[in-house]
């Protein structure tokens, strides 16, 4: 197979992790038998920096014209400290998702038997979570009219719905829910929002097209709690932008490291997988960061390219590393190894090469231990 993927690293880790993603897709090539080429354009401070625009053309030309597109992170301490800021590396993004049409963001949130101890949840709660949450992407409050009065006294941003825009991604969360344990549950604020109001009625009147799939509704601030008390009741969460921005943060805790959670954004074309977490700038060019949520978003990349075998192989070698306790700092900060050597173990499982040729010494020696 031979595709053209655009690579977005952005700010921060970005670049970092995401490097190791591209080697572990260029060993799966090897492997297999595919080609895949890269090409590399600008989005967010980065593309600031370099060109005043949080989003140059290129970048929107490039990632249309490309079978799928893997980004890194985005955002800088300077724009998040200058509430004045006109120019915002975000908005890069923002614009990404909406020129792509990127209506549905998925976030699958598992949890991995090693890393139970490092959730703040116990254990006994978090075991055998496995849900997914289809976050809308491309309206709501986010994109609704923003005003501020030229006094800056008053601001205000509206939070708009049109039925269309509930239809299609409510859609693609019934489907996935025919295929996982058949739940979809509805997280909105239809107590107080009429926005939430026409979700329900819209997600109820699709449900008559699924009625092998049992729905239920939470409010927001429910959910906010059940998420911690009881995730294992959890399939699918459906629900709308800043809901699931906020709650899809909350859920990572779960698996206990941010730097763990990838994302796929699908919409009418084109699709852009991510990690979920963000710039974590006081890391950057340390080698520190987790590149596990960039190396499962590749994976979730090859997954839409129908490659189900290889997908399957990224995740194994993740788990297997994470088995044998070949974690980076986030997640052990005494005894952890480099952003790099994760992605250089991950590459060696992936080409056949462990765990009977590496030698566990030779691993050894790319630990990094804090005496
Ligand atoms: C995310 C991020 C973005 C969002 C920011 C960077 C605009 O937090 O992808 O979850 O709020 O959607
Ligand atoms: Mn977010």
């Amino acid at each position: 197979m031979t595709k053209n993927i655009t690579i977005i690293e952005g700010d921060g880790i970005g670049p970092e992790v995401t490097r190791q993603s591209v080697l572990v897709l260029d060993a799966i090539a090897e492997t297999f038998g595919h080609e895949f080429t890269y090409t590399y354009c600008l989005m967010g401070a980065d593309a600031i920096d370099k060109t005043g625009n949080p989003l140059p053309d290129e970048t929107i030309e490039s990632c249309l014209n490309s079978d799928a597109i893997l980004f890194g992170a985005i955002g800088h301490p300077k724009y998040d400290n200058d509430p004045s800021a006109k120019v915002r590396p975000e908005q890069g993004l923002l614009k990404l998702r909406k020129s792509l049409q990127l209506f549905a963001n998925i976030r699958p949130v598992t949890t991995y038997p090693a890393l139970h101890h490092l959730s703040p949840l116990k254990t006994k709660n978090i075991e055998d979570v496995d849900f997914i949450i289809f976050r809308e992407l491309t309206g709501g409050i986010y994109f609704g009219k923003k005003e501020v009065n030229a006094e800056a006294t008053q601001a205000s941003d509206d939070c708009v719905y049109t039925r269309e825009e509930i239809e299609r991604v409510s859609h693609l969360a019934f489907q996935s829910a025919r295929t996982r344990r058949k739940k979809l549950t509805l997280v909105d604020k239809a107590n107080v929002l009429e926005t939430s109001r026409l979700w329900r009625k819209v997600v109820q009147e699709i449900s008559g097209q699924y009625p092998d799939v049992k729905v239920d509704f939470l409010f927001v601030d429910n959910a906010a709690m059940q998420i911690i008390l009881n995730p294992r009741q959890f399939d699918v969460i459906l629900t709308e932008n800043m809901f699931g921005d906020i709650l899809s943060d909350e859920a990572s805790v779960i698996s206990g490291s941010l730097g763990l959670l990838p994302s796929a954004s699908v919409g009418k074309g084109n699709a852009l997988f991510e990690p979920i977490h963000g710039s974590y700038p006081q890391a950057t060019g340390k080698d520190i960061a987790n590149p596990l949520g960039s190396i499962l978003s590749a994976a979730m990349l090859l997954e839409h390219f129908g490659l189900v075998k290889e997908a399957a192989l990224v995740r194994e070698a993740v788990e297997w590393t994470l088995q044998n306790s070949f974690v980076t700092k986030d997640i052990d900060p005494v005894n952890f190894y480099f952003t790099s050597t994760i992605g250089e173990l991950i590459i060696d499982y992936v080409a056949g090469k462990v765990p009977g040729s590496l030698k566990k010494e030779n691993i050894e020696l790319r630990k990094s231990t804090i005496i």
